[in-house]
């Protein structure tokens, strides 16, 4: 008789004790997404586009990511919505804002990690979802570089 194949129940237990491991708690997810969001919003090409869908509701915007990321990283099950009819409905993101998107990422775990793994723990997590968010989106995951706007602004 074999133990390898692990029931849901194991698989969500093993899941909270790495993330435990790793120090990433309820405190560390406000912090993260508290800090990541405000380099978003203060990023000349990325913030436009979350103001003008998000306008007056950060609050709520910010109370439904820490449950989202609450749930993938801790599987904390606090987050149902579906993100990508979501991002679907963005007319103005690009392929190249996800590039932004993921390097703040990153630097906001490079300055606020509670221990080195936690970086590759989230990035993983978010490059993964970011691929199939552009999958849905662009019918491509691949990366453009940023580059300037070709539209004529009015
Ligand atoms: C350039 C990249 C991205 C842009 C411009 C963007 C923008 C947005 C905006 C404007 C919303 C609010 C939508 C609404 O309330 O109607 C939103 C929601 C959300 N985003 Fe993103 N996003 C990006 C990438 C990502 C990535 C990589 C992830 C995950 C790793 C993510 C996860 C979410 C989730 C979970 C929501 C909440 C959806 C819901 O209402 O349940 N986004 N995003």
């Amino acid at each position: 008789m074999s133990n390898e194949v692990q029931t849901a129940d194991e698989r969500r237990k093993a899941i909270q004790v790495g993330a435990d491991e790793l120090g990433i708690d309820d405190a560390y997810i406000s912090t993260l997404v508290d800090t990541f969001y405000g380099k978003v919003r203060a990023h000349p090409l990325l913030g436009p586009v979350f103001d003008e869908k998000i306008g007056d509701n950060w609050d709520v915007h910010l109370t439904r990511m820490k449950d989202f990321w609450a749930s993938v990283a801790m599987n904390a099950g606090r987050y149902s919505g579906k993100p990508v009819p979501k991002h679907k409905a963005l007319s103005r993101a690009q392929p190249w804002h996800f590039n932004i998107w993921l390097a703040l990422f990153h630097e906001t775990l490079e300055e606020t990690a509670p221990a080195p793994g936690a970086v590759p723990y989230f990035m993983e997590r978010a490059e993964r979802i970011a691929e199939s968010l552009q999958l849905a989106m662009f019918g491509v995951a691949g990366l453009g570089a940023p580059k300037p706007q070709t539209e004529k602004s009015p």
